[in-house]
Formats: structure tokens, sequence, C-alpha cells
């Protein structure tokens, strides 16, 4: 899968994809991150991004000359499954959509800034908006960064244990079950002792009987 990604601030971007599990899938050619700067593809004086909303009032408008350009050299080099844009009032993001986005072979994620985008760069180039929750960032970056870390981590061969990303919360429409660790008593807080039993249909049921109760209390909703 290649990812993509248009920011203003790429520098925010190049640490988190350059640790762990994202950084040994683009070792492994699982994935490839490509963060693009918008400030490379503005052919206005000063490497101008952005500018002023027309009718007045406060912040900053991404222009949308730059991200044409960008978009326009990515599209003619090869053909992309979605152009996503970053924004709160997309479609919130899920579990289910992050195994659907797992499935594609080339996206495209566009960060928003300031006030946003020209309205229309939605309206010409993107043909998805996401939310990563009801709440309000300084920018698509962490939202940018935080869906390519859900849909990597699906990719077959990303994580060393390929039954791990099957046993997280959400995807059996369950919150995970509690895990534990070694020492078996701390300070005489003992791991249950189903656990140390070594019987692993017990052992299964008790998982998901804690996924259900866990589930049950936390998000009632998820049982519906
Ligand atoms: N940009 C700013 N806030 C955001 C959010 N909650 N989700 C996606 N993009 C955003």
């Amino acid at each position: 899968m290649r990812i993509d990604i248009i920011t203003c601030l790429p520098k925010l971007l190049d640490s988190f994809f350059n640790q762990s599990i994202l950084k040994r899938a683009q070792e492994k050619n699982l994935a490839q991150i490509i963060v693009h700067d918008l400030r490379d593809y503005t052919t206005y004086k000063h490497k101008q991004i952005d500018d002023y909303a027309f009718g007045g009032g406060a912040g900053m408008v991404l222009m949308i000359e730059p991200i044409d350009n960008c978009i326009s050299h990515l599209r003619a080099q090869r053909q992309y499954d979605e152009v996503i844009y970053m924004t709160p009032d997309g479609e919130n993001f899920s579990q289910p959509l992050a195994n659907q986005f797992s499935m594609f072979a080339n996206i495209i994620i566009l960060c928003g800034h300031y006030k946003g985008v020209d309205e229309r760069v939605r309206e010409q180039f993107i043909t998805r908006e996401i939310s990563i929750g009801d709440y309000v960032l300084s920018g698509g970056e962490l939202p940018a960064a935080v869906v390519s870390d859900a849909l990597i981590r699906l990719i077959p061969g990303v994580l060393s244990d390929e039954t791990s990303a099957l046993t997280d919360s959400f995807q059996d429409n369950l919150l995970a079950p509690p895990v534990y660790s070694r020492p078996a008593d701390y300070k005489g807080w003992v791991v249950p002792d189903v656990l140390l039993s070594g019987h692993e249909a017990k052992i299964n049921q008790w998982r998901v009987d804690q996924a259900t109760e866990r589930t049950k209390v936390r998000r009632p909703n998820m049982l519906e």
C-alpha cells in the first residue's frame, strides 16, 4: 500500500512514520508513506500556500492552486483508490473503515490547516472526507497519522503475530479482554488462575466472557 500525505507541516509527520511498526512496514516494503510539502507545489511568491477568505472573517484558507498541482502531479503517475481529506466535519473513522481502506493500493491524504481548504478542492479532488472524532485539532496531520497507522497495521505481514490485529478491540464487535504478564504475583496483586492453567479452551472462554462483560459495561451500544 502506498500512502501519499499532502501537508504544510511535513516535519510533524517525519518522526511518527520512522518508528516501530510503521518503520518496519516500510523497510519490509509492505507500506510506502510519502509526505509531500505543499510549499513545494506553489507557484506564488514566497512559497505562499494560504490566503484570506473571500468575504472576510478570521483565519487563513489553503489555496486551491498548490493542492491542485500536487494532486495532479501524483495522479499523473498512478491511479488512486481514494483522495481523502481529513476534516472534523467528515465521516467518523472506525475499525470497519480501517479494514476497508487497508485493501487499497494507493491513497492520497490531504491535511487541512487554519480554516481549512478552498471549498473547490473538496468539490473537485476529494473523494472521501474523514474525521477522527468530534473535536477540532489544529490541523489534519495527527488525523492523517492516526488513519495511516490504523491501516498499515492491518496489512498482512506488518504485525509479527498475524493474529494480533484480529484480536484487537472492535475487530469482532467486542472490546479486547484484559492481558497480563510476569510476574504472576506482584505485591499480592495476582493474575487470574485460569490464565496460568495451560487449559486453552478455558482460557479462550474466559477471554470471550471478559471481552463481553467489558463491552457491556463500557460500550453497550456495540452489542446492540
Ligand atoms: N482536522 C482538525 N480536526 C480534525 C478531526 N477531528 N478529524 C479529522 N481532521 C481534523
